[in-house]
């Protein structure tokens, strides 16, 4: 038998030049929504979670509070879901019968800055106030901003709360979601935007409604057509938070002054990965194969290129 023909060395480097090259391509260019909003692809773990909500193989696998509105005029069938009703990682929406939730648009908080183009002025939304619900604990950061700024801060309005008579509330602190703590935002289309805790929804209007973000956060999913009064009614957006001290950020783990969502956003981005990296792989039973085979290929390729 004659010896296999040894792979000449001049070719050898090219080829670890051209996957070295593609990697940092891979790593400076990730899918992008609008020209100047950062938006990530789905984890495969948090796409296939997504996917088994959608087609009711997941659905609400725990219903902490029900009776919650994502439309106005639509019915009473959103839920706040989690994982696991004694020791919850998670907590997220679900509309019922394969549906999530719609986007709304939050003006709260302060406006203003370099991104301030005018979409979220008073006149244009609905239900404008002028300070997120956890003003207090950004002003006790003291890093120089009074409030989230619904234009740099991808914040997403989360619980609810009011004292009517009869009216629907939930707490998620009661579960161990943290004030201010990282969260995963969902939309159609492979895309995903952490988000941050940053409001509630209160009792203003004449139904507890969910589904509400910062302007910032809903421009990074649709681009700017979206305005303070006109957001993304599809009810096909998956909100996630996480449970725990660790999904929080706190005073030094985020850039809370940063004048440009990007800036922001890239800021949260490696907390962001590791939460939906600890979400437990196939929430809804799948296994997560593929993601693992790409993994093992990058460590191989990887290994490769250090030998
Ligand atoms: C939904 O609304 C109906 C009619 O208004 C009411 O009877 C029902 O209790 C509500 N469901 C929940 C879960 O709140
Ligand atoms: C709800 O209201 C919107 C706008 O106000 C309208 O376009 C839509 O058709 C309504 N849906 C239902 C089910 O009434
Ligand atoms: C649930 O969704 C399916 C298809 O998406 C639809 O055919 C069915 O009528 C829905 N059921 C209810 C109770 O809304
Ligand atoms: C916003 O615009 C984009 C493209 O410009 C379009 O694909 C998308 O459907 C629009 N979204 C809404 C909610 O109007």
């Amino acid at each position: 038998m004659s010896p296999a023909t040894p792979i000449r060395e001049p070719t050898l480097r090219l080829c670890r030049w051209t996957y070295a090259a593609l990697l940092l391509f891979c790593a400076a260019f990730p899918a992008r929504g609008d020209s100047s909003f950062l938006v990530n692809t789905v984890p495969q773990n948090l796409d296939n979670f997504y996917h088994d909500l959608r087609e009711r193989v997941a659905s609400c696998q725990h219903n902490l509070a029900g009776g919650f509105y994502s439309v106005d005029n639509g019915t009473n069938t959103t839920s706040y879901c989690t994982n696991d009703p004694h020791r919850p990682s998670i907590i997220y929406l679900s509309g019922g019968n394969g549906t999530l939730s719609n986007m709304d648009i939050d003006c709260d908080g302060v406006q203003g800055g370099s991104q301030d183009d005018g979409r979220c002025s008073l006149g244009r939304s609905p239900d404008y106030q002028d300070a997120t619900a956890f003003r207090d604990v950004i002003q006790s950061y003291n890093v120089g901003i009074s409030d989230l700024n619904t234009y740099v801060h991808p914040y997403v309005v989360f619980g609810n709360s009011g004292s009517k008579p009869g009216w629907r509330t939930f707490d998620p602190t009661e579960y161990g979601v943290r004030p201010l703590s990282v969260m995963a935002v969902v939309c159609p289309g492979n895309k995903m935007v952490y988000g941050i805790w940053g409001d509630t929804n209160g009792d203003d209007g004449d139904k507890p409604m969910v589904g509400e973000v910062s302007i910032a956060l809903a421009t990074a999913c649709w681009g700017k057509n979206m305005t303070g009064d006109n957001g993304y009614d599809g009810m096909d957006v998956l909100y996630v938070a996480f449970t725990g001290k660790d999904a929080v950020p706190g005073k030094n783990g985020a850039d809370w002054a940063a004048k440009d969502y990007d800036t922001f956003e890239r800021s949260i981005q490696g907390l962001g990965d590791k939460l939906v990296q600890r979400m437990r792989a196939g929430a809804g039973g799948r296994k997560v194969t593929s993601s693992w085979v790409v993994a093992g290929g990058v460590f191989a390729g990887g290994l490769w290129l250090a030998l």
